[in-house]
C-alpha cells in the first residue's frame, strides 16, 4: 500500500515540474530578434499598403475613411515596433526602402484596379498576418508576456482588418482567387526574407 502511495505522489510531483517547465519556457534570443525584426518590417509595409489605397481613393471617400480607420491602427502598430526595436536592441530589417516601395505600389495597384480588388489586397494580406501572429504567440515564452499581450492584441487588429474586408465584397473582385493567391506568397516570401536579412 505504501509502495502505490509513494508511487503515485512521485509521478504527481514529476506531472507538476514538467507542468511548470513548460509554462516556465524561455524564448530563444534569435526567435526573439527574427519576430521583432519580421514584425516591424510587416507593420511597416502595412502601413505603406494603406497610405497607397488613400492616394486613389482620397481620405475624404466613404471607403477612404474605413481604410484611414485601419491604417491609423497600423500607424499604432509601426510605432510600438519602432519602441521595440529599440528597446531589446534588434537590428532593423536591411529592406525597409523595398517594402516602402513594394507596400505603396501593391496598395496603389490594387485600389486602381477597384474597390473590390482593394479589399480583396486587404484581406490576402491581413489573413496572413493574423495567421503569422498566432504563431509567434505559440514560439513566444513566459519570459515575455507583455509583448505576447502585445502580439494578440496586434492579432485581433489585423483579424478584423480581414473582415472589413471581407464585409466590403472582396471575394468579388474579379480573379479574387488567383489575386489572393499571389499577395498571400508575396507576403509570406516577404516574411520570410525580412526574418533574416
Ligand atoms: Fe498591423
Ligand atoms: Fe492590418
Amino acid at each position: 500500500m505504501l509502495c502505490i502511495y509513494i508511487k503515485i505522489m512521485a509521478s504527481k510531483k514529476k506531472k507538476a515540474s514538467k507542468k511548470k517547465s513548460s509554462s516556465n519556457k524561455i524564448t530563444n534570443r534569435e526567435v526573439l530578434e527574427e519576430i521583432i525584426r519580421v514584425d516591424h518590417a510587416g507593420e511597416y509595409g502595412a502601413t505603406k499598403i494603406y497610405d497607397g489605397q488613400i492616394a486613389i481613393f482620397g481620405k475624404n471617400s466613404k471607403l477612404g475613411k474605413t481604410i484611414q480607420h485601419m491604417a491609423d491602427q497600423e500607424q499604432e502598430h509601426i510605432e510600438k515596433f519602432n519602441e521595440l526595436i529599440l528597446e531589446h536592441r534588434v537590428r532593423p530589417t536591411a529592406l525597409l526602402p523595398l517594402w516602402n516601395v513594394a507596400g505603396f505600389a501593391l496598395g496603389a495597384s490594387t485600389a486602381l484596379m477597384g474597390e473590390k480588388a482593394a479589399m480583396a489586397c486587404t484581406v490576402a494580406v491581413e489573413k496572413v498576418i493574423g495567421e503569422h501572429y498566432q504563431e509567434q504567440l505559440n514560439l513566444l515564452g513566459d519570459d515575455h508576456k507583455d509583448l505576447k499581450k502585445t502580439i494578440s492584441k496586434f492579432r485581433d487588429d489585423e483579424l478584423e482588418h480581414h473582415d472589413i474586408g471581407i464585409e466590403h465584397d472582396a471575394e468579388n473582385a474579379p480573379g479574387y482567387k488567383v489575386m489572393s493567391k499571389v499577395i498571400e506568397l508575396g507576403c509570406k516570401t516577404a516574411i520570410a526574407i525580412s526574418k533574416k536579412v
